[in-house]
């Protein structure tokens, strides 16, 4: 019954934060593209600082961008606030029904360290809080803002020690995932402590009649550079689970780090376009980059030997033999193992035809990456990895 309500409640929470996830992303880079595209005004206005005309689903629209504030307060203003913040919600609700209250097999992986269900999930809620104080902590501090490139140097360092660190006590699916939610959090807390906060108070000033202090601006442009880099590697993380070979590899968090790199080329490829720089060295190295990513992942040889092989011929009864007991205590029609009801995914393991219809996905979960038995709870070895994989390669014999 529990895992019953916990796989809805997942889908339920998946679901929207991929929804307002968009809405957030979506309106962040249509501001960025706003920005990039003002104009001089048709009519000159000394307030407006440019402008900018769309047409879209019938209609016309004419934008002004006024700085710092307008002199007089419209009656209506619209903030772009509620997407971020649900996104933080629907997130952290989602990370705790899957991770914190689902199978401890999502979250451990006792052949990477054998720690306890409570003591995984102190680390992951610590990194969250601890990492989110200290990088807001360098950037409210006068060095951080006055050495930028040193700061930025120590925020990038810190992801690496931290995706290091937690691939060091955590499932690779854990650890990835709670880089992805320390940078989500970090993008909130972003927009609700330091950017939403800092306009609220140019906002008020302007109709007490005071000229507005600037430095909130300052800093709120400053958080918003971050969040705006930090967009493509989230977006990655979100997805990562569904790449064994990214958070399944030994080293993982390597492969982390290289993926945030690429991606945040790629952003920096968009900002200076929308900064009108014709410049696109950026595309050439994340592409350059990608392709080592590549081959340092899944192409043989290309680091190392490649694994040798027996030419002894490897019969399906001893695959059978493997399977069974590693894998069918959870993929079967009535799984045995504590936490769940139904085969996972609805991938059942029992007979030769479904062994066969599934290779090439097992290949990939159980011999590639050690993704799969789940948190290897049913201590399946290297060997046996092997001969599951010469089987599959040599054209899956029979008996
Ligand atoms: C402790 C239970 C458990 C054991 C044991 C287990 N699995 Fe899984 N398996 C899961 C779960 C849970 C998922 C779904 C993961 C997800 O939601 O992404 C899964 C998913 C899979 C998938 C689908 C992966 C995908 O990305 O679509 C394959 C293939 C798979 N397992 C193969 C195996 C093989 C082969 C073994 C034995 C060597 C095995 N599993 C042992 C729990 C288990």
């Amino acid at each position: 019954m529990e895992t019953i309500i916990l796989d809805w409640l997942a889908l339920i929470l998946r679901w929207a934060h991929i929804i307002v996830g968009i809405a957030w992303i979506g309106s962040s880079f249509y501001f960025m593209w706003l920005d990039s595209h003002l104009e001089e005004p048709t009519v000159p206005d000394e307030e407006v600082e440019g402008q900018l005309w769309m047409v879209h689903s019938g209609g016309f629209y004419r934008v002004d961008k006024i700085m710092v504030a307008p002199k007089v307060m419209p009656r209506h203003l619209h903030w772009f606030k509620w997407e971020a913040w649900w996104t933080g919600v629907t997130g952290v609700l989602l990370l705790a029904v899957v991770y914190y209250l689902g199978s401890a097999a999502f979250l451990i992986d006792p052949d990477i360290a054998d720690i306890s269900k409570i003591e995984a999930v102190a680390i992951g809620v610590a990194t969250l809080v601890i990492g989110w104080f200290l990088y807001d902590g360098i950037y409210m501090s006068e060095w951080g803002n006055k050495y930028t490139k040193f700061s930025g140097t120590i925020g990038f360092v810190g992801l690496c020690v931290v995706s290091y660190g937690l691939s060091q006590v955590l499932s690779g699916r854990a650890a990835y995932i709670h880089v992805g939610a320390l940078i989500g959090l970090i993008m909130v807390l972003n927009v609700w402590i330091r950017i939403i906060p800092g306009q609220h108070n140019v906002v008020n000033s302007r109709k007490k009649g005071e000229e507005p202090d600037p430095s909130y601006g300052v800093r709120a442009k400053q958080r918003s550079v971050h969040n705006n880099y930090l967009t493509l590697p989230v977006v990655f993380v979100m997805i990562s689970s569904h790449y064994p070979m990214t958070f399944g590899h030994e080293n993982n968090w390597a492969i982390l780090i290289a993926i945030f790199i690429i991606g945040g080329l790629v952003r920096h490829w968009f900002n200076l376009r929308n900064a009108g720089y014709g410049s696109i060295w950026p595309v050439p190295v994340a592409i350059a980059a990608l392709i080592m990513l590549v081959g340092y992942i899944s192409v043989p040889g290309f680091v190392g030997g490649v694994p040798e092989q027996t030419s002894r011929k490897i019969t399906f009864s001893e695959v059978h033999a493997i399977v069974k007991t590693r894998c069918t205590s959870c993929h079967a029609a009535r799984p045995t193992y504590q936490g769940f009801q139904k085969p996972p995914k609805n991938i059942r393991l029992e007979s030769e035809t479904e062994i066969r219809k599934y290779a090439s996905i097992i290949k990939k979960t159980a011999v590639e990456t050690n993704t799969m038995p789940l948190g290897n709870v049913t201590k399946m070895t290297k060997e046996e990895r092997r001969i599951i994989g010469q089987w599959i390669t040599s054209g899956m014999p029979g008996n």
